[in-house]
């Protein structure tokens, strides 16, 4: 297994560029499902999910190449319509393939995908907004089985919560629907309406992009299309926090600065310098320059992305003051804290809340720590940048699961940081 050794206590200086989405390019491959035929998918980052959403597509019969940042996608022959355990219970996001293939072909059955290190993350949302457009599901042998009975019926399909995956999964099976659905709290993050992008010039019907009301006019057939992946936002953030913490001046480009409202503001609020520019953002802080503490509460978007909550605390811990921290999507979202302990962080945890006290940054020193989700991975990784002495993260494949060459970008700004076998 391989782990990252980091130096810390370094400023990070100059330029990266972001990749394209995970969380968009998920829900993109899975589209390519809907009509037969060839699709370009550009800016697609080569990542251990992408990887594993391609892998539930050959299953499924799809071939797919890769050139550089573009992958094709050829759907025309369906020879299966079982998504597995052993690739659903490596990546939630498999689900994501039950939309397509109920429109396209009336069936599918896929693994449940289990527990999760984040929270229980059930897909209960997803089935019921499935059956009220006139799917029967059963649960059995670990595999949810839909089947379209007839055929699938427009209908007003309610999320108590604004659910990512499950809009994504309802528009995917609503577009070829007869008749019209209405998503009512639909989730509006920016990977949504990158996918309602593609299904549009893929000739679907849908009012109300980026907002929390779809409206879903089905059609009778769709087209493939050429698309290309959003800028990642959580890795954006990611980067303006580690640099936050660090100290240093650094741009990143290839990035979409209105995608990160809240962050950004939260980190002037800190009195991180941050300036946004057209598809770049460039965060500085002063060597001497202290961070106020600031709380922060986890939302759907525009709200504070519960994706960056792990990582903000990570700057949280060297704050001049106290922050809360409000974990409020998921309900055992701080497995990072533990670790950051270990790194002599003063954090306490009550609930749903965390209560951060900071501490000068020459009391935090570096350890050995352990990655226990993707999240909570970065997370560490910016408090090794950031604290004095040697810190290793072990178990970094959390990591490789939503950062591209993470190690690399990190390098190139002067991080001291590389990965070895352990
Ligand atoms: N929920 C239910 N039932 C459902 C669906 C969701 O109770 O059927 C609850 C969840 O337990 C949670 C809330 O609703 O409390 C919102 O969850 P959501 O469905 O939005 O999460 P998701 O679609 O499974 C996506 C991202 C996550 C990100 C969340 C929240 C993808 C592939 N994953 O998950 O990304 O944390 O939205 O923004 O888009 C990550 O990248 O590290 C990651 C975990």
């Amino acid at each position: 297994m391989e782990k990252i050794i980091i130096q810390g206590d370094r400023p990070l200086n100059g330029t990266i560029s972001v990749s394209g989405a995970k969380n968009a390019a998920l829900p993109l491959i899975a589209a390519t499902l809907l009509a037969p035929g060839t699709y370009k998918l550009h800016n697609v980052p080569d990542l251990r999910d992408t990887r594993t959403m391609l892998k539930v597509m050959e299953i499924l019969g799809a071939v797919w190449t890769r050139q550089g940042k573009t992958v094709i996608i050829d759907s025309t022959n369906l020879t299966g319509l079982e998504a597995p355990y052993d690739l659903v219970k490596t990546m939630r996001a498999s689900v994501l393939v039950l939309g397509p293939l109920l429109a396209r072909s009336g069936y599918a059955r896929v693994s449940l995908p289990g527990g999760c290190a984040i929270g229980a993350r059930p897909i209960n949302y997803h089935l019921r907004g499935f059956e009220q457009l006139g799917v029967t599901t059963v649960l059995a042998e670990g595999y949810v089985e839909a089947r379209v009975d007839g055929k699938l019926q427009g209908n007003v399909v309610y999320f108590d919560n604004p659910s990512v995956t499950g809009t994504e999964n309802i528009l995917m099976t609503a577009v070829l629907a007869e008749g019209t659905t209405v998503i009512k709290n639909a989730a509006r993050e920016p990977e949504v309406s990158n996918l309602i992008d593609m299904l549009v010039s893929m000739g679907a019907v849908i009012e109300g992009r980026g907002d929390d009301r779809l409206t879903i006019h089905g059609v009778k057939t769709l087209n493939p299309v050429e698309a290309t992946i959003i800028p990642d936002r959580i890795e954006t953030g990611t980067y303006l926090i580690a640099v936050a913490a660090t100290g240093g001046e650094v741009t990143i480009t290839d990035c979409c600065p209105d995608h990160l409202p809240s962050l950004i503001e939260k980190l002037r609020s800190c009195g991180v310098q941050i300036e946004e520019g057209k598809g770049t953002i460039t965060v500085k802080r002063e060597k001497q320059a202290e961070i106020r503490s600031t709380d922060i509460k986890t939302m759907p978007y525009p709200g504070f992305p519960t994706d960056l909550q792990a990582q903000f605390m990570a700057l949280m811990i060297q704050a001049d003051g106290v922050a809360v921290i409000n974990e409020t999507i998921f309900e055992n979202r701080f497995m990072h804290v533990a670790e950051l302990q270990r790194m002599a962080a003063d954090v306490r945890i009550n609930g749903s809340s965390a209560l951060v006290k900071g501490k000068p940054r020459k009391l935090l020193c570096g350890t050995q720590v352990m990655a226990t989700d993707l999240r909570a991975s970065a997370s560490l990784v910016i408090a090794g940048l950031a604290a004095h002495g040697k810190t290793e993260v072990s178990r970094i494949y959390h990591l490789e699961r939503g950062y591209e060459n993470m190690v690399e970008k990190l390098s190139l700004l002067g991080a001291d940081i590389k990965k070895i076998q352990e």
